[in-house]
C-alpha cells in the first residue's frame, strides 16, 4: 500500500515542497522529474502536476493527498479536506491598479475591467462589496494587461511586490492571504490514513524544530537560577558542573522568535561561551 501525493512540478511551491518532503525523510528514487516517482524508505509516491490540477486530482482520488497553494484550492472549489497549513510560500491575492491612478476606495472598480486567473475568488469579493466589474480571465502574465490596454486593473498573487513595481502597478485591496496547505481525499482507506498520520507526524516534527534553537552556555553558579528563568526550555534545562569552580554548563531549547531578547538577557546575567545550534527534528 502506498500513499500518492500530488505536488507542483514547477513554480512557486516546488522548491519548498521538495525541501519539506526531504526533511520528513522522504527521498525520491529518481532525480529526474518524471510524472510519478516512488519514494525510498517510506510508502509514498510523488505525482508531479500543474498547480491548477492538484485540487481536482485529490478530490477525485487520482492522488490521495496533495500540497497546493490555498489560493488555488479555494479557487477550484474542489471537495477535499484541508489537513494542515504548512507555513511556507505565503502570498496574498490582491487588486492592483496603475500606479498613477487616484484611489479612494473600492468603488473605483465599479464598471472597470479586471484581468485575473482567479475569477471565483474575485467574483465573491466584488459581490460582497457590492461592486459590478467586468472580469477578464487570463492564465498567465496577468500583470501586463493594464499596460497593453487589455484591462483597467488586475487581481493576482502578490508576494514580494516586485512584479507590481516593475509593471507600474500599486496594490490597493488585499482580498485573501494564502500559503501552502496539505489537502487529502475525503475517503481514504484505513491503511492510507495510517500512512498519512505518519507523514503528518514527520511534518510536525520538522515544523516544531524549525522555529526552535538549541542553546548551550556557561553560567556563573550564583546566577544559575536567574539564567534558568530566562530559558523556558521543553521541561527544564540540563545543568552540568564545569571543571572550573563556580561555573556550570546549561543546555536548553529556545524559541527562535525570542532569540535576540533571550541572548541579551543571558549576557547581562554573565553567561559566557554561548553556542546556538539549529535543531533538525524535534519529537514532543
Ligand atoms: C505570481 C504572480 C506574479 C508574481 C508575484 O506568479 O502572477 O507574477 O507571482 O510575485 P512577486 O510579488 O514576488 O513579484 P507565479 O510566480 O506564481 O507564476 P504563475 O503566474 O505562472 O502562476
Ligand atoms: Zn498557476
Amino acid at each position: 500500500m502506498t500513499l500518492r501525493i500530488a505536488v507542483q512540478s514547477k513554480g512557486r511551491l516546488f522548491e519548498e515542497t521538495m525541501e519539506l518532503l526531504q526533511e520528513a525523510g522522504i527521498k525520491l528514487n529518481n532525480k529526474k522529474r518524471t510524472l510519478l516517482i516512488p519514494a525510498k524508505g517510506f510508502p509514498i509516491e510523488v505525482l508531479f502536476l500543474r498547480d491548477d490540477d492538484i485540487p481536482q486530482a485529490v478530490a477525485t482520488g487520482v492522488a490521495d493527498i496533495g500540497i497546493v497553494g490555498e489560493n488555488e484550492f479555494v479557487e477550484k472549489k474542489e471537495d477535499a479536506d484541508i489537513i494542515k497549513r504548512l507555513g511556507f510560500s505565503s502570498c496574498r491575492l490582491s487588486l492592483a491598479i496603475p500606479k498613477d491612478e487616484n484611489y479612494k476606495d473600492i468603488t473605483w472598480f465599479e464598471g472597470k475591467k479586471i484581468a485575473t486567473s482567479y475569477p471565483f475568488i474575485l467574483k465573491q469579493f466584488l459581490k460582497k462589496s457590492n461592486i459590478t466589474s467586468d472580469i477578464h480571465v487570463i492564465t498567465g502574465s496577468v500583470e501586463i494587461s493594464p499596460s497593453i490596454g487589455l484591462a483597467d486593473a488586475i487581481f493576482d498573487i502578490v508576494s514580494s511586490g516586485g512584479t507590481l513595481v516593475s509593471n507600474r502597478l500599486k496594490e490597493v485591496e488585499v482580498v485573501m492571504q494564502s500559503e501552502a496547505i496539505l489537502i487529502a481525499n475525503k475517503t481514504l482507506s484505513k491503511e492510507k490514513q495510517c500512512i498519512l498520520n505518519d507523514l503528518i507526524f514527520r511534518i510536525e516534527s520538522v515544523q516544531t524544530a524549525s522555529d526552535k534553537k538549541y542553546i548551550m552556555l556557561n553560567a556563573p553558579s550564583e546566577k544559575l537560577q536567574e539564567i534558568i528563568d530566562v530559558l523556558p526550555g521543553m521541561k527544564s534545562p540540563t545543568v552540568t558542573p564545569l571543571a572550573t569552580d563556580g561555573w556550570c554548563s546549561v543546555q536548553s531549547v529556545i524559541d527562535d522568535k525570542r532569540f535576540w531578547e533571550v541572548i541579551s538577557r543571558l549576557k547581562a546575567l554573565g553567561a559566557e561561551g554561548i553556542i546556538v545550534l539549529p535543531i533538525e527534528k524535534m519529537i514532543l
